[in-house]
């Protein structure tokens, strides 16, 4: 079994270069079946859910093929509506290709989506864009399936701002005859960047980024060239790293408008910034100071994703700081794989309680969802001794190879294969 055995690292110093966004390339490769021409997507992350979408492609009849950072897909040949179960089990976003196939085939089928056990994260605001839209949808225990002989452009009102609701409802909508409204639609950044994607192919969206998405649908997309934006969660995971062991570090093809948040909260501890329109430069030579109560909220509020590596970086902070989680309703599993390492925090329903510990002592860890695991990392390299992470698989699942990035700024951390014991 592979495990990541890190030790105490000291102050970080080089230079790091950011990814393209993970939850903007997972929706746009399910976009790419709405398209009748070949794509090319640049910034494209190697990580194991691109893996995994790009095989849901292939199962599907559609061509595709990665050069360096670049992947080139073929939808033409795109035949089928099933996703193989153990590729919707094995993430969240193949539920994306629901909207993407009732687009393209007027019919989808998908067993239950996977991903990371953080809530129970139910498809039902999908759902009620599909049936707006006239698609027949019905469910049994653990399959859904939707078809449409045509659909229409309707007003869609989502009952809260989900990020994958609204793509979905997005994708749906480009293939529907006519005008199609998104109420209380959700406005990350990864959103504006899907709908960049297919306003590239030819589609007619108004207004992502805001609470009201407009598509005018029905027509035929070309294919695009188009570059991903950076991922603003990894780059909040390495500005927490440093945060947390020290150094300089500069992060490369970064957006710092899309980091403001986490900006903010390190320059209350202590850190020091200096930002170009692709940079970001973090220091810490001083003592860590913890920031303000942090509560995670849709964008551009403080990002669920960005919270356990903030909570790992506070972990010696000087103070207490309150996380409150107002998302998902099981996110802080790593919290308690984080007291094995002597952190003082306690969890009372949706917020942990933390006050700095002087010291943190090397564990055995069980990464057990994506953030949660790189929340580990940064903490065992906070920690005296060499702690061993289990679970390296969920970290894979939307790192780009976390483990050389870090080791290039100094850190101290390595794959090994541990053999397991029957
Ligand atoms: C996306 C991101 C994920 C991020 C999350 C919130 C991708 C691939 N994943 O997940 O990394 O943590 O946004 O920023 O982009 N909900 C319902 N019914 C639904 C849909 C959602 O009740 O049909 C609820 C969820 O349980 C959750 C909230 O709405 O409480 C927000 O979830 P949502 O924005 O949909 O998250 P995802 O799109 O799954």
């Amino acid at each position: 079994m592979p495990a990541l055995l890190v030790s105490k690292s000291p102050p970080l110093s080089g230079e790091v270069t950011i990814h393209g966004a993970k939850n903007s390339v997972l929706p746009i490769l399910a976009a790419t079946l709405l398209c009748r021409a070949p794509c090319v997507l640049h910034n494209c992350p190697d990580i194991l859910d691109v893996t995994h979408t790009r095989a849901i492609l292939h199962s599907l009849g559609c061509a595709s093929e990665r050069r360096g950072a670049s992947v080139y897909i073929d939808p033409r040949s795109c035949a089928g509506h099933s996703i193989p179960p153990e590729l919707a089990a094995s993430m969240r976003a193949s539920s994306l290709f629901l909207g993407a196939l009732l687009a393209r085939q007027g019919e989808a089928s998908l067993s239950l989506p996977g991903g990371c056990p953080i809530g129970a994260r139910p498809v039902d605001y999908h759902l009620l864009a599909f049936r707006a839209l006239g698609a027949e949808v019905t469910e049994t225990d653990d399959t859904i399936h939707c078809r449409a002989r045509r659909l229409t452009g309707a007003k869609i009102t989502l009952p809260g701002p989900s990020v994958g609701a609204t793509e979905n409802a997005m994708l749906a909508a480009v293939g529907a005859e006519g005008v199609t409204v998104i109420e209380n639609a959700a406005c990350e950044p990864e959103i504006v960047d899907l709908a960049g994607f297919l306003t590239a192919c030819g589609a007619k969206i108004a207004g992502a980024g805001t609470g009201r998405v407009t598509v005018k649908g029905g027509q035929p997309l070309t294919g695009a060239t188009y570059t991903i934006l950076p991922d603003r969660i990894e780059t909040a995971t390495f500005l927490c790293a440093c945060a947390a062991c020290g150094g300089t570090l500069t992060l490369r093809r970064t957006a710092p408008r899309l980091a403001e948040p986490i900006l903010n909260l390190l320059t209350e501890s202590g850190c020091r910034f200096s930002c170009t329109h692709d940079t970001i430069q973090i220091s810490r030579d001083g003592p860590l100071i913890a920031c303000r109560p942090v509560i995670s909220k849709p964008y551009p509020g403080f990002p669920t994703d960005a919270m356990p590596v903030l909570l790992a970086s506070q972990l010696r902070a000087e103070g207490q700081t309150d996380f409150t989680e107002t998302i998902f309703e099981n996110r802080f599993g790593y919290a308690r794989e984080l007291k094995k390492l002597g952190a003082q925090l306690r969890q009372d329903e949706n917020t942990v309680y933390l006050r700095g510990a002087p010291q943190l002592y090397a564990a055995q860890l069980f990464a057990e969802d994506l953030r949660g695991g790189a929340a580990l990392v940064l903490a065992a390299m906070q920690a005296e001794g060499e702690s061993t992470i289990f679970g390296v698989k969920h970290i894979q699942r939307g790192y780009d190879n976390l483990e050389a990035a870090l080791q290039s700024a100094g850190a101290r951390l390595k794959t090994v294969e541990i053999p397991i014991k029957v």
